[in-house]
């Protein structure tokens, strides 16, 4: 059968029973889509289907049929970002980033539903079941109500402090963590 993947048909040959997921990243190669808890409860598999955020991990391939399916890889591009992919870039909202490609579809679908700024309800209400094990909510709730108001690309990014003599190095420079 076809998949209509980021807007480009791809041919696909997986069983009917097949998950989503795990013929994105198997047999497409289309790798933002993470395995996680595989049971509907993480969120680190969500793809967006015809716009709406869906668990690839539960979502059989012969239900997908001829749905629009979007991932990172179809939201921006280096250099083109959208709008959330710039918020959560300007205010750290990404750390060891297993989570994040989910939590950006997913807020993706709301700011795109709302049409202008989400409050922090809102926000907490359409990232409900996507689990963060780094515990970065605070910075990803303010990146989606960022993205919301247009508020991405201007902010300051602070410099990172450099480490003192007595400190290890920092192996990434920029990294929150
Ligand atoms: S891997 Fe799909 S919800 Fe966790
Ligand atoms: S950034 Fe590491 S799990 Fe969310």
């Amino acid at each position: 059968m076809q998949l209509n993947v980021n807007g480009v048909s791809r041919a696909v040959s997986s069983p009917p029973l097949t998950s989503l997921l795990e013929v994105l990243r198997e047999e497409l190669a289309v790798l933002s889509p993470k395995h996680g808890c595989e049971q509907g409860g993480c969120g680190a598999c969500t793809v967006l289907v015809d716009g709406e955020p869906r668990r690839s991990c539960l979502l059989p391939l012969a239900a997908v049929g001829d749905a629009r399916i979007t991932t990172v890889e179809g939201l921006g591009a280096p250099g083109d970002l959208a709008p959330v992919q710039s918020a959560f870039h300007d205010r750290y909202a990404a750390q060891c980033g297993y989570c994040t490609s989910g939590m950006l579809l997913a807020a993706h679908a709301l700011i795109e539903r709302k049409g202008g700024p989400v409050d922090r309800d809102e926000v907490l209400d359409a990232l409900s079941g996507h689990v963060c094990r780094c515990t970065g909510y605070v910075k990803i709730v303010e990146a989606v109500m960022a993205a919301s108001r247009g508020q991405v690309g201007a902010e300051p990014i602070e410099q990172p402090l450099a480490p003192e003599p007595s400190q290890p190095e920092i192996e990434i420079a920029g990294s929150p963590a």
